[in-house]
């Protein structure tokens, strides 16, 4: 038999039959929206899980009646991205590097697609905004081991310096010190020869001893006067721009030691297209010649 339902005198609401001292609890109920609100989600919810990707098995998952996939859609967009560059990729591929250069739509796609090369690729030695480190150089100077020229940009990608590769540039800096060339002294004066051509030496005599073995042994390579020869990859030592440092005892370091520094061959790692991408974006850093 029923319970005899009891009603709350005060609110008219039934009771549900739990009291505590004297209190007892009300059975409201739910209001009616909120409770179809509720049994429309529980119905929306088992649509989804029948449509959509949705319960995860031991080593798959329920694919869903419609067969959507997130992985195939992202697939498909790079795809078509891929459909609508590859026009562009071939034009590129076609064209001189001096051609894209003048062509802006051309142009535009090259730098977009050497900016996003040279992060992947080039970042990690020559930073992110090329701007380089102790060792590395910076890419938005004028200042050029190697020449500035689109074509001298785009052979230095594609071979390398002191790289594996059998085109690689090269320029081998003898070590003074360790070769036996020159001993301790000398090189700290040819070292104030070198400072006093960006800064002023005190040391007079000094640079004037440094001057003398600087024509014997260094402009050769470094020209009269320490311009550099962009052929050698040996650096303008007047411009007060320092690949490894322009305090004393980097110099020094420098000379007795040679650097040698390694930059790789891209040609066999990035296609052809890529490359010239990459050397239109460096050339148009800021020190393109
Ligand atoms: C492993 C480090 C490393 C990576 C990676 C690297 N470089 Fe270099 N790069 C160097 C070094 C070191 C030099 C300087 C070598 C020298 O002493 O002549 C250099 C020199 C250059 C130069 C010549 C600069 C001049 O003044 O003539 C260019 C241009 C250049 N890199 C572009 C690139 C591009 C573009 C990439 C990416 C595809 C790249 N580099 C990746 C280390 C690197
Ligand atoms: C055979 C060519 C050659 C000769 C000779 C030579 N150099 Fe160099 N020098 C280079 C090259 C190449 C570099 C670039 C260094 C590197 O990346 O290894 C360089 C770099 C330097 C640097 C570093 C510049 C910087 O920006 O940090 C200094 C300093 C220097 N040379 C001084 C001298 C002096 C002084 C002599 C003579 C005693 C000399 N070099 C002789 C080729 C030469």
């Amino acid at each position: 038999m029923a319970r005899e339902r009891e009603i709350d005198q005060p609110t008219g609401t039934e009771t549900t039959g739990h009291e505590w001292d004297g209190i007892k609890e009300l059975n409201t109920p739910l209001p009616r929206w909120w409770l179809w609100t509720w049994y429309a989600t529980i119905v929306w919810a088992v649509g989804y899980w029948v449509l959509m990707p949705a319960w995860p098995l031991v080593n798959s998952y329920t694919t869903g009646l419609l067969g959507h996939s997130q992985r195939a859609a992202v697939a498909e967009s790079i795809a078509q991205a891929r459909q609508a560059q590859s026009g562009y990729v071939q034009r590129i591929q076609a064209a001189s590097l001096a051609d894209i250069e003048g062509d802006s739509t051309l142009l535009e796609f090259a730098l977009a697609g050497g900016r996003s090369a040279f992060a992947v690729n080039c970042s990690q030695c020559h930073g992110l905004g090329a701007a380089g480190s102790l060792g590395y150089p910076n890419l938005n100077d004028d200042d050029w081991l190697w020449g500035g020229t689109l074509d001298g940009i785009d052979q230095t990608i594609r071979f390398g310096i002191r790289s594996s590769h059998d085109d690689a540039r090269v320029g081998d800096m003898p070590a003074f010190l360790r070769d036996e060339i020159l001993d301790r002294a000398q090189i700290e004066d040819v070292a104030a020869y070198v400072l006093s051509l960006s800064e002023t030496v005190e040391d007079t005599e000094a640079v004037a001893r440094g001057a003398a073995i600087f024509a014997e042994q260094c402009v050769a390579c470094h020209q009269d006067g320490g311009t550099g020869s962009p052929e050698l990859g040996a650096p303008n030592l007047a411009d007060g721009i320092w690949l490894y440092g322009g305090d004393r005892a980097n110099v020094i370091q420098t000379i007795a030691s040679g650097r040698a520094g390694v930059m790789p061959a891209w040609v066999d790692r990035l296609d052809a297209a890529t490359i010239k991408q990459l050397a239109i974006y460096v050339h148009t850093l800021g020190g393109g010649e």
